[in-house]
């Protein structure tokens, strides 16, 4: 895909696919007529790579972000990327078996999909949109039809991984990443390499201790197997041997 204009290959880079991605899920939030007067705008697994981006695109568009996250030590670094409400996933998710619940979301940017998407649907306002655009929580979306009958919501799918192979669709991506990033173009490289910063400090300490617990399993790995090992090498190298050391009491 040819780079926008104002855009560098290492502001590329910061952006990623991650970045692409959350970018397309407001284009196709605001092409189907969100605006940030509209109300609450849900972003599903907002600690992932595409979710932050998502958190901090829509804040800084002016949008009331809400947050919904599995990891409660996000909290900081959601709030710090602009979500103004943070959610658990239970209390994102409308209760199973209930189709409809009160209106709330006026868009919703879904990452998660599966039944984390089933979830939210019963909550969107009339007439709003779902920008799915991941699986990380499963690919089966057994919901109920009657959010779109009774509040004509909509579904768009995203799917830009193919999209630049496709000639038709360069120059609107091209002209896309232009539009929402260039008012932002020489901040966007920092303002991800801050992300970055702050994810790694706040969720850091999280990712040492698993790394601590990860070697620490590792090292009593090695131990058995060296113990195995040792045990092995001591082996009696016959029956011979076997009844020697059975009598010595040297086994
Ligand atoms: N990264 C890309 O370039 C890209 C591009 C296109 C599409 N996608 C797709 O978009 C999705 C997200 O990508 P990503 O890079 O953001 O992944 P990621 O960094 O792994 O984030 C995924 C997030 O989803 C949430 N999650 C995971 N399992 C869940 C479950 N069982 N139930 C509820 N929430 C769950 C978690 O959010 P919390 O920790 O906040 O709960 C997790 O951080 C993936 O399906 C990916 O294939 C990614």
């Amino acid at each position: 895909m040819p780079l926008p204009t104002g855009i560098g290959t290492q502001q590329a880079m910061a952006i990623g696919t991650a970045g692409l991605t959350a970018m397309l899920a407001v284009i196709a939030l605001e092409k189907h007529g969100l605006n940030p007067d509209a109300g609450e705008v849900l972003v599903t697994g907002a600690a992932g790579g595409v979710g932050s981006v998502a958190v901090a695109l829509l804040a800084r568009l002016g949008y009331t972000t809400a947050a919904s996250t599995g990891r409660m030590e996000a909290h900081d670094y959601l709030g710090f990327l602009g979500a103004v409400t943070i959610l658990s996933r239970a209390e994102t998710m409308a209760p199973p078996g209930k189709p409809l619940v009160s209106e709330r979301w006026a868009g919703c940017i879904d990452t998660v999909g599966g039944a984390m998407l089933v979830g939210v649907l019963p909550a969107m306002k009339y007439g709003a949109s779902v920008a799915a655009c991941g699986n990380a929580g499963g690919n089966d979306v057994p919901a109920s039809i009657l959010p779109f009958l009774l509040r004509g919501i909509n579904l768009h799918r995203l799917h830009d991984l193919g999209a630049d192979r496709r000639p038709t669709q360069r120059a609107p991506m091209t002209a896309i990443i232009g539009r929402l990033l260039a008012p932002y173009a020489l901040k966007l490289a920092g303002l991800f390499a801050i992300l970055g910063a702050v994810a790694a400090v706040l969720l850091g300490a999280r990712q040492a201790g698993r790394n601590a617990e990860r070697v620490e399993r590792m090292r009593r790995t090695i131990e058995v197997q060296r113990d195995q090992l040792d045990a092995a090498s001591r082996r009696p190298r016959d029956r011979d041997e076997f009844a020697h050391r059975m009598r010595d009491g040297s086994f």
